[in-house]
């Protein structure tokens, strides 16, 4: 059986201090004994917010890693500096970052590796645009994708990866895909990586769902067979990220 993972994009919102604020509201209010529950923070936050996490077993994620260890990188953060600061996931290839960051196939895939090598868990995004969606290539354009990410990736390395569908027109726009339309794309997801690997590798690889996932729509989206969870955005900011986590 997989356990359910939800966790909290924050993207770029909250310094430090309502950082803090924000996980003293959550942090007794969210079930963690049903579901992995992670806040993936702003780098700056990641400390305090680690502090405030302290006896709790929410964990923290980071948004983006660098692939090197070290070097001349400015701007950049290593896979070492998250860890040592409290970070268990990173997400990775998230579509900002693709559209306004660089990120490639390619880059996803040595980060996916380093992710692996330094044993922190990656969130690994992947979805469609809207054009994609309409003309009816949802399913190739996430294949390729999978398969370009996961490339060279062994078996028992590849179930320690969390993939997100994060179709872009559903993202921060308050347009949800419908449990169907999340669970195909997710269904399909578990598909290529039974086709790439095998069937228990399918079995066991979490596949969550994102894309303006709020209290009302998560408990339907999670009840779908193929989806482990939530890869939350917008709602993840307020006290509705609760009722999230705790959607049974
Ligand atoms: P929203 O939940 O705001 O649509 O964002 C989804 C997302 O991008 C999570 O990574």
């Amino acid at each position: 059986m997989r356990k359910k993972m939800i966790a909290g994009n924050w993207k770029m919102n909250k310094t430090p201090k309502e950082a803090v604020e924000l996980v003293k509201l959550l942090k007794d209010k969210v079930n963690t004994k049903e579901s992995d529950v992670v806040f993936c923070v702003p780098a700056i936050d990641i400390l305090p917010v680690v502090e405030e996490l302290k006896g709790t077993d929410i964990m923290v994620g980071a948004q983006n890693m660098h692939y090197e260890d070290k070097g001349a990188f400015t701007g950049e953060l290593s896979a070492d500096m998250l860890i040592e600061s409290g970070v268990s996931h990173v997400i990775i290839g998230h579509s900002e970052r693709r559209a306004y960051n660089g990120e490639t196939d390619e880059t996803v895939n040595k980060k996916l590796k380093k992710a692996i090598e330094k044993k922190i868990t990656a969130i690994v995004c992947v979805g469609e645009n809207l054009d994609e969606r309409e003309s009816g290539k949802a399913i190739d354009v996430v294949k390729g994708q999978v398969c370009a990410d996961f490339k060279d990736i062994s078996k028992d390395d590849a179930k320690k990866i969390v993939i997100a569908y994060e179709p872009l027109w559903a993202i921060g726009t308050g347009k949800t895909a419908t449990a169907e339309q999340a669970e195909e794309v997710c269904g399909a997801i578990r598909n290529i990586i039974k086709e790439i690997y095998d069937e228990k590798t399918a079995d066991e690889i979490i596949i969550l769902y994102g894309g303006s996932v709020n209290g009302k729509n998560a408990a339907q989206l999670f009840a779908q067979a193929d989806i482990d969870g939530g890869l939350v955005g917008g709602a993840s900011l307020k006290e509705e990220f609760a009722q999230i986590v705790n959607y049974k």
